[in-house]
């Protein structure tokens, strides 16, 4: 079993389920609810930085679902529905593209392509395959992505008629490391080249503002990279916004609750009502990864109680109590996030459409919170006599009133 130091030196792995919980449920769901009204019932999903497909852990020897292997098991699902996800997968690292290929061949999925090479060249023609269908594009690099105009050029020009909607995996580690050159002076060697590879990355040299705020520079050097690339997301999420005119949902992707966030996943999307189900997602996505997390200690503590037991409780059995514990908190205070937001929005407005108003209904709770805690947090407040009643079946479409 590996230590949990060895096991967070992967970086891939603990960050990986958090990502690909919310892949997994948000394509199939992106896929069943557009292909309803789709040509032919044809979906797309073009994953752009797609890997090997699968991993297998050097230390356990277990295989993990990349994302190709994810989207090729949810096309096979939908094909029994009658849908058709047609999946595009871009691959520049050889070794990794031939897994890929292999993975693609033995799957039988006929409309499933790998292709090799730079996600640049083959961006715009996989979005050009995919004109007529609803398509979710999936970036996912492990440092700079594809030039931003180019991304959000190709997706601007599909229009409003057809859903079309990004994934994006943003590195803060890549903007922090790539951003704090900008510190050194000027001779030093590849700092133009990289300086300038962030500037077509981000569209510009505006990042460059950020990191040389006035603030930020009175903090030592190595204290300022990360709140810079911080800033340098809200911007840039705030570009391909106004570029799409779409909304977004950011959540941070860490190995560990106490880490720096690696990455911020966004899905930037068109309609707002895309927001409800995601959240969910979203959610239960969380719950898997602090499962996750408990688990490695449930598997170290299992192994120290062979090697060393205590008299008393075992380690493991503490662990397991530990977590719980902690799980019943997090949802308490889900829950109290939840009604805090709603007593002081209700406050203001006198109602709240739980998914059109869903920032304020779920407050700080945002990522953790689902319907089960709103469901809750309504119930305590209508006992409270703070609100109506909560209604019974799904929440989406109801209104909280002020009592
Ligand atoms: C983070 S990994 C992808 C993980 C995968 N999306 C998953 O969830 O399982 C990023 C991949 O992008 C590939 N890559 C890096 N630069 C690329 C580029 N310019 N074009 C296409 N692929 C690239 C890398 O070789 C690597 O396999």
């Amino acid at each position: 079993m590996p230590s949990n130091d060895s096991f967070f030196q992967d970086p891939k792995k603990a960050a990986a389920v958090l990502k690909h919980g919310i892949l997994r449920r948000y394509l199939a769901k992106f896929a069943g609810a557009t292909a309803t009204t789709a040509p032919g019932r044809r979906v797309a999903f073009i994953d752009g930085f797609a890997g090997e497909g699968e991993y297998r852990h050097l230390l356990t020897g277990v295989t993990e679902a990349g994302s190709p292997r994810i989207a090729l098991t949810i096309a096979q699902d939908l094909r029994a529905r009658d849908i058709n996800l047609e999946c595009t997968f871009i691959e520049k690292r050889p070794e990794a593209f031939e897994q890929l290929e292999a993975l693609v061949q033995s799957s039988g999925d006929r409309f499933a392509l790998a292709l090799r090479g730079d996600i640049g060249d083959h961006y715009e023609d996989a979005v050009g395959r995919a004109a007529h269908a609803p398509t979710l594009v999936f970036l996912d690099p492990f440092g700079r992505s594809l030039d931003h105009d180019r991304t959000v050029a190709a997706l601007a020009a599909r229009g409003d008629t057809v859903p079309t909607e990004l994934l994006l995996n943003f590195s803060l580690q890549a903007v922090r490391r790539m951003g704090a050159r900008l510190y050194e002076s000027e001779e030093a060697q590849g700092r133009a080249a990289t300086l300038a590879n962030l500037d077509s990355w981000l569209g510009g040299e505006w990042w460059q503002e950020e990191f040389l705020n006035e603030k930020l520079l009175e903090l030592p050097r190595e204290q300022r990279a990360h709140p810079a690339a911080l800033a340098v997301w809200e911007r840039y999420a705030s570009r391909v916004r106004d570029a799409l005119g779409y909304h977004s949902y950011d959540v941070e992707i860490r190995r560990k609750p106490t880490d720096k966030p690696l990455f911020m996943l966004a899905l930037f999307f068109p309609r707002i009502n895309a927001l409800y189900s995601y959240n969910d997602h979203v959610s239960l996505a969380a719950q898997d990864w602090r499962r996750f997390l408990a688990e490695m200690e449930f598997a170290e503590a299992e192994a120290l109680d062979e090697t060393d037991p205590l008299l008393g409780e075992s380690r493991l059995a503490e662990a397991k109590r530990r977590f719980a514990d902690d799980e019943e908190a997090t949802k308490r205070q889900a829950i109290d996030d939840v009604k805090d937001s709603v007593t002081l929005h209700l406050s203001k407005l006198g109602y709240l459409h739980v998914s059109k108003n869903l920032d304020k209904v779920l407050g700080a709770a945002v990522g953790i919170a689902r319907e089960t805690h709103i469901r809750a947090a309504w119930k305590e407040l209508a006992a409270e006599g703070v609100t109506n009643g909560c209604p019974k079946g799904s929440l989406e479409k109801q209104t909280i009133w002020r009592a």
